[in-house]
């Protein structure tokens, strides 16, 4: 199974798939879970935007002026600069076990010089620890304009069977039936190289020797509501896999 992260650090047989195998559905997706806003004056952040797979979508009508992205990738977010001139690139060299390895830990988000109306980030969350991502959804919303919103999207282990559905990939029968027991009452949990499963921990290896290549994170709609009591949290919309959790700035 071909992966996000395996188009950038796979092997060069995986890389060469990066042209062909595109995802353009993640405009639409936003647009419906934020009930088709006006984009066109929006000043919006596509965090963890990767090469601006976002203004693919030929329905896409955020002004590229308008559009930010940043991502932990530096070729990705070169290729994205040379698709859309227009449009503003930022390589955030943070650390992240699976998409960025070599980057800084902790590293603080950019000043970019704008306040956000919207700030898109489309399976992201699904790929850093949880302390990562609270300290990154702070830091987010701070970079809001008075009104804006922080769309996030996650992944819920029990809905469809999303956990197991992975699980599958890598696993014999009986590991998956052992690793959904064990995670059958887990408010969240992260999965390494699809194999090592991790319930309500975000992973004990140490991040600069252990070699990491997928890390997978879920929660249940429950577990965010709890965390973010002023969130709204919808469920997945045009047959997609992946919840969004709507917050303001606070
Ligand atoms: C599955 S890809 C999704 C890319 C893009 N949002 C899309 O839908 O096409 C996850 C992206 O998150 C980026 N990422 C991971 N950790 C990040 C972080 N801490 N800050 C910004 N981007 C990050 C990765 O480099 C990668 O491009």
């Amino acid at each position: 199974m071909i992966e996000e992260v395996h188009l950038w650090r796979g092997t060069p047989e995986q890389r060469a798939l990066r042209s062909e195998l595109v995802k353009a559905t993640q405009f639409a997706y936003f647009d419906v879970q934020l009930d088709h806003p006006d984009w066109r004056d929006k000043h919006v952040l596509d965090f963890g935007g990767n090469k601006g797979n976002l203004l693919l979508d030929p329905a896409c009508t955020i002004r590229h002026e308008n559009y930010y992205c940043l991502d932990v990738i530096r070729e990705a977010i070169d290729e994205g600069r040379k698709t859309f001139p227009q449009a503003h690139w930022f390589h955030y060299d943070r650390y992240n076990p699976s998409f960025n390895p070599d980057g800084t830990i902790d590293l603080p988000v950019p000043e970019m010089g704008v306040e956000f109306d919207v700030i898109l980030a489309y399976s992201v969350f699904t790929h850093t620890a949880w302390e990562e991502t609270k300290d990154l959804i702070e830091q987010l919303r701070a970079r809001l304009a008075l009104g804006g919103v922080l769309a996030f999207t996650f992944i819920d282990p029990q809905w469809e069977s999303n956990l197991r559905w992975r699980l599958e990939k890598r696993n014999s029968a009986a590991q998956v039936e052992a690793l959904i027991g064990e995670s059958r009452d887990a408010c969240w949990c992260s999965l390494v190289n699809g194999t090592n499963l991790y319930v309500e921990n975000s992973g004990a290896w140490d991040p600069r020797s252990a070699e990491c290549i997928t890390y997978n994170v879920y929660y249940t709609e429950n577990f965010l509501r709890a965390q973010f009591p002023g969130a709204v949290i919808r469920r997945p919309v045009n047959q997609e896999m992946q919840h969004c959790c709507i917050i303001g700035r606070g």
